[in-house]
């Protein structure tokens, strides 16, 4: 977090800092995270928006360490994590879980909903594969505290629903029971209906367990409604970090507006100009401090490409990274 960050470190469950995941290609290094830096206070969801290919599954995956970062310190509880090895991080996913967009495929088809939940029960050890005992009745509870009906635990993942499989993807991840989950687009394959069903019960689980979230989706709305805090990415960085109400109500980044301007309003706390994003997203390949904006910005001055602008604190706890607010 940078100097003066919004949340009290103290009582932050993650504490990331100068974050980079680089990728090799054959024009250089492609920079889906970049030197990003924010905290999630216990208990609490950080919401993380931006257009496809902004990096926000790619840091998903990096905190988690499911990636290897290239750079940067990832304090969960206190430890950073970003050095630990395998013993250390088998260990940890009890402790961090993941909820993917599509549950149908982050699912093997050949397991039923019981062998599903249960294996990553068997995977740490806390249950032996041949305790049936207390692997169904830990599967049962499991079912029972995501509103998985019982009648299922024998089913296929293709006999369900989209609503009843990711229910099994929570079910899974609350298996081990974690402190923090990655939660990545977990209703936008979802009906309209259903996504509200689930995003309850992410909000109920949450309350019972204490679970702190990081929440990403290209939903606005749904952001503007589950979150602590919001994070604007854009290729790789982050522009902008603010309350619900701040962003929406005075978003600073001119990338910021341009996203709020894309949604429909109906809502009279959105104040936004009508800013139609130009241009086309490109990935962030070898790239010097300029910022990632400049060529769809209808605010760029010849200072957006000389450095890296420094996020600012313009308001308390509303960060933006952008040069208009340097002076
Ligand atoms: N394993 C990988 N190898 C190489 N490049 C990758 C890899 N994963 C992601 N990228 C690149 O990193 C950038 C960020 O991708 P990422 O999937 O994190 O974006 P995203 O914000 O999650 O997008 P979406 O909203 O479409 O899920 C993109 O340019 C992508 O092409
Ligand atoms: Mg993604």
């Amino acid at each position: 977090m940078t100097e003066g960050g919004a949340m009290q470190k103290g009582d932050a469950l993650l504490d990331v800092r100068g974050l980079k995941k680089y990728f090799a290609t054959p024009r250089g290094p492609l920079q889906a995270v970049d030197d990003v830096s924010f905290s999630i206070l216990k208990g609490e969801t950080l919401g993380v928006v931006g257009e496809s290919g902004c990096g926000k599954s790619t840091l998903g995956r990096t905190i988690l360490r499911l990636y290897e970062p290239t750079g940067g310190e990832i304090f969960f509880d206190g430890q950073d994590i970003a050095s630990y090895d395998k013993k250390r991080l088998k260990k940890l996913r009890t402790e961090m879980q993941i909820i993917f967009q599509d549950p149908y495929s982050s699912l093997n088809p050949r397991m039923t909903v019981s062998q599903a939940i249960a294996a990553p029960l068997v995977l740490q050890g806390i249950f032996k594969k041949n305790d049936r005992l207390g692997i169904d009745a830990r599967v049962g509870e499991l079912m029972d505290l995501v509103g998985l009906a019982r009648r299922f635990v024998n089913s296929y993942p293709h006999e369900l629903d989209g609503g009843r499989r990711q229910r099994i993807g929570i079910a899974r991840a609350l298996s081990l029971k974690p402190k923090f989950i990655v939660c990545d687009e977990p209703v936008s394959a979802l009906d309209v209906s259903i996504q509200a069903q689930i995003l309850n019960l992410m909000q109920d689980l949450q309350g019972e367990f204490g679970l702190t979230y990081m929440f990403i989706t290209h939903d606005m709305s749904v952001v503007k409604h589950i979150s602590d805090d919001i994070m604007v990415m854009y290729m790789g960085r982050v522009v902008e970090r603010a309350k619900p109400g701040s962003l929406f109500a005075a978003p600073l980044h001119p990338y910021t507006r341009a996203l709020l301007s894309a949604i429909p309003i109906a809502d009279p706390d959105v104040k936004i100009r009508k800013e139609i994003l130009k241009g086309e997203i490109s990935s962030p390949v070898n790239m010097g401090p300029e910022c990632r904006f400049i060529g769809r910005c209808p605010d760029f001055t010849p200072a957006c490409i000389d450095k890296a602008a420094e996020e600012k604190e313009v308001e308390p706890g509303h960060f933006v990274s952008c040069v208009k607010y340097d002076a």
